[in-house]
Protein backbone atom coordinates (compact mmCIF):
# COMPACT_ATOMS: atom_id res chain seq x y z
CA UNK A 1 0.00 0.00 0.00
CA UNK A 2 2.51 2.43 0.62
CA UNK A 3 4.89 3.74 -1.72
CA UNK A 4 8.11 3.74 0.08
CA UNK A 5 9.50 -0.23 0.00
CA UNK A 6 8.63 -2.04 2.63
CA UNK A 7 7.96 1.24 4.68
CA UNK A 8 4.46 1.34 6.70
CA UNK A 9 2.69 4.76 5.58
CA UNK A 10 1.26 7.12 8.56
CA UNK A 11 -0.70 10.28 7.69
CA UNK A 12 -1.29 13.03 10.44
CA UNK A 13 -4.38 15.31 10.82
CA UNK A 14 -3.69 17.68 12.98
CA UNK A 15 -0.39 19.38 13.18
CA UNK A 16 0.06 21.19 16.92
CA UNK A 17 1.97 20.41 19.72
CA UNK A 18 1.58 16.62 19.83
CA UNK A 19 1.37 16.31 16.09
CA UNK A 20 4.75 18.20 16.07
CA UNK A 21 6.48 15.91 19.06
CA UNK A 22 5.12 12.26 16.22
CA UNK A 23 7.07 13.75 13.70
CA UNK A 24 9.81 14.31 16.17
CA UNK A 25 10.31 10.83 17.70
CA UNK A 26 9.56 9.11 14.34
CA UNK A 27 12.85 11.10 12.90
CA UNK A 28 14.83 11.06 15.98
CA UNK A 29 13.99 7.63 17.10
CA UNK A 30 13.88 6.02 13.23
CA UNK A 31 16.88 3.70 13.34
CA UNK A 32 15.75 2.24 16.47
CA UNK A 33 11.76 2.06 15.33
CA UNK A 34 13.06 0.18 12.15
CA UNK A 35 15.62 -2.09 14.02
CA UNK A 36 12.68 -3.17 16.51
CA UNK A 37 10.01 -3.51 13.20
CA UNK A 38 11.93 -4.80 10.83
CA UNK A 39 10.71 -2.12 8.20
CA UNK A 40 10.25 1.45 8.74
CA UNK A 41 7.73 3.68 9.37
CA UNK A 42 7.43 6.91 7.21
CA UNK A 43 5.14 10.18 7.60
CA UNK A 44 4.04 9.69 4.75
CA UNK A 45 1.73 13.23 4.87
CA UNK A 46 0.37 15.91 7.29
CA UNK A 47 -2.98 18.00 7.35
CA UNK A 48 -3.61 20.90 8.78
CA UNK A 49 -6.02 24.23 8.12
CA UNK A 50 -2.38 26.37 9.66
CA UNK A 51 -0.12 25.82 6.97
CA UNK A 52 2.37 28.93 7.72
CA UNK A 53 3.23 27.74 11.56
CA UNK A 54 7.44 26.63 11.61
CA UNK A 55 6.93 24.03 13.86
CA UNK A 56 10.87 23.68 13.78
CA UNK A 57 10.69 20.33 12.19
CA UNK A 58 12.07 19.10 8.92
CA UNK A 59 8.85 18.51 7.00
CA UNK A 60 11.29 17.26 3.37
CA UNK A 61 9.45 14.13 1.78
CA UNK A 62 6.02 14.66 3.63
CA UNK A 63 3.11 16.07 1.99
CA UNK A 64 1.64 18.93 3.93
CA UNK A 65 -1.61 20.70 2.92
CA UNK A 66 -5.25 20.92 4.21
CA UNK A 67 -6.49 18.23 2.17
CA UNK A 68 -7.90 15.89 5.33
CA UNK A 69 -9.87 14.30 2.28
CA UNK A 70 -7.22 13.59 0.57
CA UNK A 71 -5.13 12.35 3.58
CA UNK A 72 -7.69 9.87 4.33
CA UNK A 73 -7.59 8.87 0.61
CA UNK A 74 -4.27 8.76 -0.13
CA UNK A 75 -2.77 4.93 -0.84
CA UNK A 76 0.55 5.52 0.70
CA UNK A 77 -1.53 6.29 4.11
CA UNK A 78 -1.99 3.09 6.10
CA UNK A 79 -2.44 4.59 9.53
CA UNK A 80 -4.13 7.91 9.96
CA UNK A 81 -3.36 9.43 13.26
CA UNK A 82 -6.28 11.66 14.32
CA UNK A 83 -5.28 14.95 17.08
CA UNK A 84 -7.70 17.34 16.16
CA UNK A 85 -9.02 17.51 19.53
CA UNK A 86 -13.15 18.21 19.78
CA UNK A 87 -15.81 15.61 18.70
CA UNK A 88 -17.84 16.16 15.61
CA UNK A 89 -14.80 17.20 13.15
CA UNK A 90 -12.95 14.14 14.35
CA UNK A 91 -15.21 11.67 14.94
CA UNK A 92 -15.99 12.21 10.47
CA UNK A 93 -12.64 12.40 9.82
CA UNK A 94 -11.76 8.94 12.25
CA UNK A 95 -15.35 7.61 10.52
CA UNK A 96 -14.09 8.45 7.12
CA UNK A 97 -10.36 6.53 7.90
CA UNK A 98 -12.32 3.51 8.71
CA UNK A 99 -14.31 3.60 5.61
CA UNK A 100 -11.66 3.78 3.97
CA UNK A 101 -10.04 0.89 5.52
CA UNK A 102 -7.51 3.22 7.18
CA UNK A 103 -6.54 2.60 10.81
CA UNK A 104 -6.54 4.98 13.38
CA UNK A 105 -4.75 6.30 15.99
CA UNK A 106 -5.86 9.04 18.62
CA UNK A 107 -5.48 11.08 21.34
CA UNK A 108 -9.04 11.94 21.93
CA UNK A 109 -10.25 10.83 25.02
CA UNK A 110 -13.19 13.03 24.85
CA UNK A 111 -14.45 11.85 21.86
CA UNK A 112 -13.80 7.88 22.77
CA UNK A 113 -15.51 8.59 26.48
CA UNK A 114 -18.44 10.13 24.75
CA UNK A 115 -18.92 8.74 21.32
CA UNK A 116 -17.04 5.54 21.58
CA UNK A 117 -19.61 3.37 20.84
CA UNK A 118 -19.92 4.52 17.75
CA UNK A 119 -16.70 4.72 17.13
CA UNK A 120 -15.35 1.65 18.75
CA UNK A 121 -18.30 -0.27 16.78
CA UNK A 122 -17.37 1.70 13.57
CA UNK A 123 -13.63 0.03 14.22
CA UNK A 124 -14.78 -3.66 14.67
CA UNK A 125 -17.59 -3.30 11.92
CA UNK A 126 -14.45 -2.17 9.38
CA UNK A 127 -12.19 -4.63 10.40
CA UNK A 128 -9.62 -1.92 10.83
CA UNK A 129 -7.88 -1.16 14.19
CA UNK A 130 -8.61 2.11 16.71
CA UNK A 131 -5.40 2.83 19.23
CA UNK A 132 -5.93 5.47 22.17
CA UNK A 133 -2.53 4.67 24.17
CA UNK A 134 -2.29 8.68 24.28
CA UNK A 135 -5.50 9.21 25.28
CA UNK A 136 -5.11 8.55 29.62
CA UNK A 137 -2.03 9.30 31.10
CA UNK A 138 -0.26 10.68 28.56
CA UNK A 139 3.13 9.04 27.94
CA UNK A 140 2.63 6.07 30.63
CA UNK A 141 1.35 2.94 28.76
CA UNK A 142 -1.50 2.35 31.08
CA UNK A 143 -3.75 0.81 28.37
CA UNK A 144 -1.65 -1.44 27.37
CA UNK A 145 -0.62 -2.89 30.68
CA UNK A 146 -4.78 -3.45 31.50
CA UNK A 147 -4.87 -5.27 28.06
CA UNK A 148 -2.09 -7.36 27.90
CA UNK A 149 0.24 -7.47 30.68
CA UNK A 150 -2.92 -7.56 33.42
CA UNK A 151 -5.31 -9.29 31.24
CA UNK A 152 -5.23 -12.54 33.50
CA UNK A 153 -6.14 -10.34 36.61
CA UNK A 154 -9.71 -9.64 37.97
CA UNK A 155 -9.28 -6.01 38.31
CA UNK A 156 -10.14 -4.61 41.74
CA UNK A 157 -9.31 -1.43 41.70
CA UNK A 158 -7.73 1.93 39.32
CA UNK A 159 -6.98 4.51 41.06
CA UNK A 160 -4.38 7.42 40.07
CA UNK A 161 -3.48 10.94 39.22
CA UNK A 162 -5.00 11.25 35.49
CA UNK A 163 -4.52 14.90 34.90
CA UNK A 164 -1.32 16.69 34.32
CA UNK A 165 -2.78 20.42 34.38
CA UNK A 166 -4.54 20.01 37.66
CA UNK A 167 -1.41 17.79 39.43
CA UNK A 168 0.58 20.83 38.34
CA UNK A 169 -1.73 23.57 39.96
CA UNK A 170 -2.00 21.62 42.68
CA UNK A 171 1.45 20.99 43.11
CA UNK A 172 2.75 24.52 42.75
CA UNK A 173 0.08 26.10 44.85
CA UNK A 174 1.13 24.13 47.29
CA UNK A 175 4.88 24.89 47.34
CA UNK A 176 4.68 28.72 46.06
CA UNK A 177 1.76 29.89 47.35
CA UNK A 178 0.81 31.41 43.98
CA UNK A 179 -3.27 32.18 42.35
CA UNK A 180 -5.13 29.35 41.22
CA UNK A 181 -5.09 31.59 37.97
CA UNK A 182 -1.35 32.54 38.01
CA UNK A 183 -0.84 28.49 37.68
CA UNK A 184 -3.11 27.47 35.66
CA UNK A 185 -2.13 29.87 32.67
CA UNK A 186 1.28 28.61 33.27
CA UNK A 187 0.54 25.25 32.74
CA UNK A 188 -1.09 25.95 29.28
CA UNK A 189 1.57 27.89 28.52
CA UNK A 190 3.93 24.61 29.00
CA UNK A 191 0.82 22.58 26.75
CA UNK A 192 -0.41 20.85 29.37
CA UNK A 193 -3.51 22.03 29.42
CA UNK A 194 -6.80 21.02 27.34
CA UNK A 195 -7.75 23.50 24.55
CA UNK A 196 -10.98 24.36 27.22
CA UNK A 197 -8.97 24.11 30.51
CA UNK A 198 -12.40 24.33 32.34
CA UNK A 199 -11.98 20.45 31.15
CA UNK A 200 -8.84 20.21 33.40
CA UNK A 201 -9.96 22.18 36.35
CA UNK A 202 -13.48 20.39 36.87
CA UNK A 203 -12.41 17.17 36.70
CA UNK A 204 -14.00 16.68 33.17
CA UNK A 205 -10.28 15.10 31.69
CA UNK A 206 -9.88 12.92 34.27
CA UNK A 207 -13.56 11.97 33.95
CA UNK A 208 -13.06 10.96 30.65
CA UNK A 209 -9.58 8.82 31.01
CA UNK A 210 -11.41 7.29 33.83
CA UNK A 211 -14.62 6.54 31.65
CA UNK A 212 -12.08 4.65 29.38
CA UNK A 213 -9.87 2.73 32.25
CA UNK A 214 -13.51 1.81 33.92
CA UNK A 215 -14.68 -0.04 30.61
CA UNK A 216 -11.28 -1.78 30.14
CA UNK A 217 -10.73 -2.87 33.72
CA UNK A 218 -14.37 -4.53 34.18
CA UNK A 219 -16.01 -4.61 30.87
CA UNK A 220 -18.51 -2.20 32.10
CA UNK A 221 -20.03 -0.09 29.67
CA UNK A 222 -19.56 3.56 31.19
CA UNK A 223 -21.95 6.46 30.24
CA UNK A 224 -19.63 9.26 31.01
CA UNK A 225 -21.82 11.82 32.34
CA UNK A 226 -23.10 9.76 35.11
CA UNK A 227 -19.28 9.73 37.08
CA UNK A 228 -19.69 11.40 39.83
CA UNK A 229 -17.07 14.20 38.93
CA UNK A 230 -15.63 17.04 41.19
CA UNK A 231 -12.78 19.62 40.28
CA UNK A 232 -10.13 21.57 42.26
CA UNK A 233 -11.90 24.69 42.11
CA UNK A 234 -12.34 26.67 45.14
CA UNK A 235 -9.50 24.91 46.84
CA UNK A 236 -7.15 27.26 49.17
CA UNK A 237 -4.06 27.38 50.21
CA UNK A 238 -5.23 27.02 54.00
CA UNK A 239 -6.32 23.55 52.71
CA UNK A 240 -2.69 22.50 51.28
CA UNK A 241 -1.55 23.54 54.77
CA UNK A 242 -3.82 22.17 57.20
CA UNK A 243 -3.96 19.05 55.23
CA UNK A 244 -0.38 18.89 55.60
CA UNK A 245 -0.52 19.42 59.24
CA UNK A 246 -2.86 16.61 59.46
CA UNK A 247 -0.21 14.26 57.29
CA UNK A 248 -1.71 14.58 53.92
CA UNK A 249 -1.33 16.40 50.77
CA UNK A 250 -4.22 17.02 47.93
CA UNK A 251 -4.32 15.45 44.84
CA UNK A 252 -7.08 15.02 42.37
CA UNK A 253 -7.72 11.63 41.80
CA UNK A 254 -9.93 9.17 39.68
CA UNK A 255 -11.13 6.07 41.55
CA UNK A 256 -12.66 3.06 39.65
CA UNK A 257 -13.25 -0.09 41.94
CA UNK A 258 -15.18 -3.25 41.48
CA UNK A 259 -17.20 -4.32 44.61
CA UNK A 260 -17.87 -7.98 43.98
CA UNK A 261 -21.15 -9.32 45.88
CA UNK A 262 -20.87 -13.16 47.27
CA UNK A 263 -23.25 -13.74 44.31
CA UNK A 264 -21.00 -13.15 41.39
CA UNK A 265 -22.59 -9.36 41.16
CA UNK A 266 -20.46 -6.94 40.05
CA UNK A 267 -21.04 -3.29 40.87
CA UNK A 268 -18.94 -0.21 39.93
CA UNK A 269 -18.09 2.38 41.64
CA UNK A 270 -16.20 5.27 39.29
CA UNK A 271 -15.84 9.34 40.33
CA UNK A 272 -13.21 11.43 40.11
CA UNK A 273 -12.33 13.88 43.49
CA UNK A 274 -9.92 16.25 45.18
CA UNK A 275 -8.64 13.23 47.40
CA UNK A 276 -6.67 13.74 51.02
CA UNK A 277 -4.34 11.29 50.89
CA UNK A 278 -1.34 10.02 53.36
CA UNK A 279 1.20 12.22 52.76
CA UNK A 280 4.10 9.07 53.18
CA UNK A 281 2.30 7.07 50.05
CA UNK A 282 4.01 7.04 46.64
CA UNK A 283 0.99 9.06 44.75
CA UNK A 284 1.16 11.83 47.27
CA UNK A 285 4.75 12.01 45.47
CA UNK A 286 3.31 12.28 42.07
CA UNK A 287 4.60 16.40 41.69
CA UNK A 288 3.82 18.41 38.41
CA UNK A 289 2.67 16.88 35.47
CA UNK A 290 3.38 13.54 36.14
CA UNK A 291 0.80 11.47 35.75
CA UNK A 292 0.44 7.83 38.12
CA UNK A 293 -1.95 5.04 38.29
CA UNK A 294 -2.05 2.07 40.39
CA UNK A 295 -4.37 -0.90 39.31
CA UNK A 296 -4.99 -4.00 41.59
CA UNK A 297 -5.45 -7.29 40.31
CA UNK A 298 -6.25 -10.01 42.00
CA UNK A 299 -3.56 -12.23 40.92
CA UNK A 300 -0.76 -9.71 40.89
CA UNK A 301 -1.79 -7.65 44.12
CA UNK A 302 -1.11 -3.96 43.66
CA UNK A 303 1.02 -2.09 40.76
CA UNK A 304 1.84 1.32 39.98
CA UNK A 305 2.44 3.23 36.67
CA UNK A 306 4.08 6.48 36.84
CA UNK A 307 5.19 9.00 33.77
CA UNK A 308 4.61 11.93 32.43
CA UNK A 309 1.14 12.56 32.06
CA UNK A 310 1.37 15.63 29.31
CA UNK A 311 3.69 17.16 26.82
CA UNK A 312 4.76 16.91 23.83
CA UNK A 313 7.16 14.31 23.88
CA UNK A 314 5.53 12.16 25.98
CA UNK A 315 2.29 11.96 24.51
CA UNK A 316 3.80 11.53 21.71
CA UNK A 317 5.67 8.65 22.45
CA UNK A 318 2.42 6.92 23.24
CA UNK A 319 1.63 7.62 19.76
CA UNK A 320 4.39 6.03 18.36
CA UNK A 321 4.24 2.85 20.27
CA UNK A 322 0.53 2.67 18.81
CA UNK A 323 1.69 3.37 15.67
CA UNK A 324 3.97 0.36 15.71
CA UNK A 325 1.65 -1.98 17.20
CA UNK A 326 -0.88 -1.52 14.49
CA UNK A 327 2.29 -1.41 11.77
CA UNK A 328 2.90 -5.02 13.30
CA UNK A 329 -0.50 -6.21 12.52
CA UNK A 330 -0.74 -4.93 9.41
CA UNK A 331 2.77 -7.00 8.59
CA UNK A 332 1.27 -10.13 9.98
CA UNK A 333 -1.61 -9.02 7.27
CA UNK A 334 -4.64 -8.16 9.64
CA UNK A 335 -4.53 -11.61 12.05
CA UNK A 336 -6.86 -9.13 13.96
CA UNK A 337 -6.23 -6.82 16.74
CA UNK A 338 -6.11 -7.24 20.48
CA UNK A 339 -9.48 -6.13 21.47
CA UNK A 340 -9.29 -2.47 21.89
CA UNK A 341 -11.00 -1.91 24.84
CA UNK A 342 -9.44 -5.19 26.40
CA UNK A 343 -12.81 -7.13 26.33
CA UNK A 344 -14.41 -8.35 23.65
CA UNK A 345 -17.96 -6.16 22.48
CA UNK A 346 -20.02 -8.43 23.20
CA UNK A 347 -18.96 -8.56 26.85
CA UNK A 348 -18.81 -4.77 27.14
CA UNK A 349 -22.21 -4.63 29.45
CA UNK A 350 -24.30 -1.65 31.47
CA UNK A 351 -22.97 -3.10 34.98
CA UNK A 352 -24.94 -1.51 38.22
CA UNK A 353 -23.06 1.64 39.86
CA UNK A 354 -22.27 2.06 43.84
CA UNK A 355 -23.82 5.29 44.37
CA UNK A 356 -21.44 7.60 46.51
CA UNK A 357 -24.03 7.56 49.11
CA UNK A 358 -23.53 3.99 49.75
CA UNK A 359 -19.51 4.95 50.47
CA UNK A 360 -18.27 5.06 53.73
CA UNK A 361 -15.10 6.76 54.74
CA UNK A 362 -13.69 10.05 56.42
CA UNK A 363 -14.01 13.56 55.23
CA UNK A 364 -11.89 16.88 55.51
CA UNK A 365 -14.36 19.60 56.12
CA UNK A 366 -13.80 23.40 55.77
CA UNK A 367 -16.72 25.51 57.02
CA UNK A 368 -16.88 29.60 57.39
CA UNK A 369 -18.77 30.84 60.22
CA UNK A 370 -19.08 34.21 61.87
CA UNK A 371 -16.93 34.97 64.53
CA UNK A 372 -19.35 33.54 67.25
CA UNK A 373 -18.21 31.15 69.87
CA UNK A 374 -21.29 28.91 69.23
CA UNK A 375 -20.19 28.06 65.94
CA UNK A 376 -18.08 25.20 67.01
CA UNK A 377 -20.72 23.77 69.07
CA UNK A 378 -23.59 23.62 66.29
CA UNK A 379 -21.30 22.35 63.86
CA UNK A 380 -20.04 19.22 65.93
CA UNK A 381 -23.78 19.08 67.31
CA UNK A 382 -25.11 18.63 63.78
CA UNK A 383 -22.37 16.19 62.48
CA UNK A 384 -23.10 14.37 65.77
CA UNK A 385 -26.67 14.03 65.24
CA UNK A 386 -25.75 11.99 61.99
CA UNK A 387 -23.60 9.59 63.64
CA UNK A 388 -20.69 11.35 62.08
CA UNK A 389 -17.79 11.21 64.43
CA UNK A 390 -14.93 14.03 64.58
CA UNK A 391 -11.57 13.10 64.83
CA UNK A 392 -9.87 16.68 65.16
CA UNK A 393 -10.82 20.17 64.70
CA UNK A 394 -8.73 23.54 63.59
CA UNK A 395 -9.72 26.93 63.85
CA UNK A 396 -8.49 29.68 62.44
CA UNK A 397 -9.66 33.29 62.54
CA UNK A 398 -9.25 36.27 60.20
CA UNK A 399 -9.27 38.90 62.27
CA UNK A 400 -12.58 39.76 60.65
CA UNK A 401 -16.19 38.65 61.19
CA UNK A 402 -15.70 35.05 60.08
CA UNK A 403 -13.96 32.29 61.54
CA UNK A 404 -12.70 28.85 59.66
CA UNK A 405 -12.92 25.72 60.90
CA UNK A 406 -11.80 22.91 59.60
CA UNK A 407 -12.75 19.15 60.69
CA UNK A 408 -11.74 15.77 60.10
CA UNK A 409 -13.98 13.04 60.51
CA UNK A 410 -14.17 10.05 61.88
CA UNK A 411 -15.20 6.67 59.21
CA UNK A 412 -19.32 7.93 58.11
CA UNK A 413 -21.21 6.61 55.48
CA UNK A 414 -21.54 9.52 52.93
CA UNK A 415 -25.50 9.70 52.94
CA UNK A 416 -24.72 10.29 56.05
CA UNK A 417 -22.22 13.37 56.23
CA UNK A 418 -24.51 14.51 53.15
CA UNK A 419 -28.08 14.49 55.54
CA UNK A 420 -25.41 16.55 58.36
CA UNK A 421 -23.81 19.09 56.08
CA UNK A 422 -27.45 19.72 54.49
CA UNK A 423 -28.52 20.90 58.06
CA UNK A 424 -25.42 22.88 58.90
CA UNK A 425 -25.79 24.81 55.71
CA UNK A 426 -28.81 25.82 56.83
CA UNK A 427 -27.35 27.21 60.14
CA UNK A 428 -27.43 30.98 60.23
CA UNK A 429 -24.12 31.22 61.90
CA UNK A 430 -22.67 29.32 58.29
CA UNK A 431 -21.60 32.04 56.47
CA UNK A 432 -20.96 29.86 52.63
CA UNK A 433 -21.34 26.04 51.89
CA UNK A 434 -19.08 23.87 53.10
CA UNK A 435 -15.61 22.77 51.19
CA UNK A 436 -15.32 18.70 51.37
CA UNK A 437 -12.81 16.42 50.23
CA UNK A 438 -12.65 12.64 50.71
CA UNK A 439 -9.70 11.15 52.59
CA UNK A 440 -8.31 7.99 51.38
CA UNK A 441 -6.00 6.14 53.20
CA UNK A 442 -5.55 2.96 51.16
CA UNK A 443 -3.63 4.54 48.25
N1 LIG B 1 -4.89 18.27 29.56
C1 LIG B 1 -4.44 16.94 29.78
C2 LIG B 1 -3.71 16.88 31.12
C3 LIG B 1 -3.51 16.53 28.66
O1 LIG B 1 -3.40 17.94 31.65
O2 LIG B 1 -3.49 15.80 31.63
C4 LIG B 1 -3.19 15.10 28.64
O3 LIG B 1 -4.33 14.31 28.49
Amino acid sequence: MSGQQDAIGVGLIGFGTIGTGVVKVLQDNAAEIEQRLGFPLRMARIADLDLETDRGVDLTGIHFDSDTPGLIADPNVDIVIELVGGYDVPRKFILEAFAAGKHVVTANKALLAVHGREIFGAASAAGVDIAFEAAVAGGIPILRALREGLAGNKIETVLGILNGTTNYVLTEMESTGEDFDVVLKRAQELGYAEADPTFDVDGIDAAHKLALLTTMAYGAEVVFDEIPTEGIRGLVPLDFELAAEFGYRIKLLGIAKCHRDDDGTERIESRVNPTLIPKSSMLANVDGAMNAVEVIGNAVGPTLYYGAGAGEMPTASAVVGDLIEISREIKRGGAGPVAPLSYLPQHIVAKESVSNDELMGCAYLRFTTKNDPAALGQLTGALGGESVGVASVVQREDGGDSVTIVVLTQTASEAALGRALAKIEALPVVMEAPRVIRIEEEV
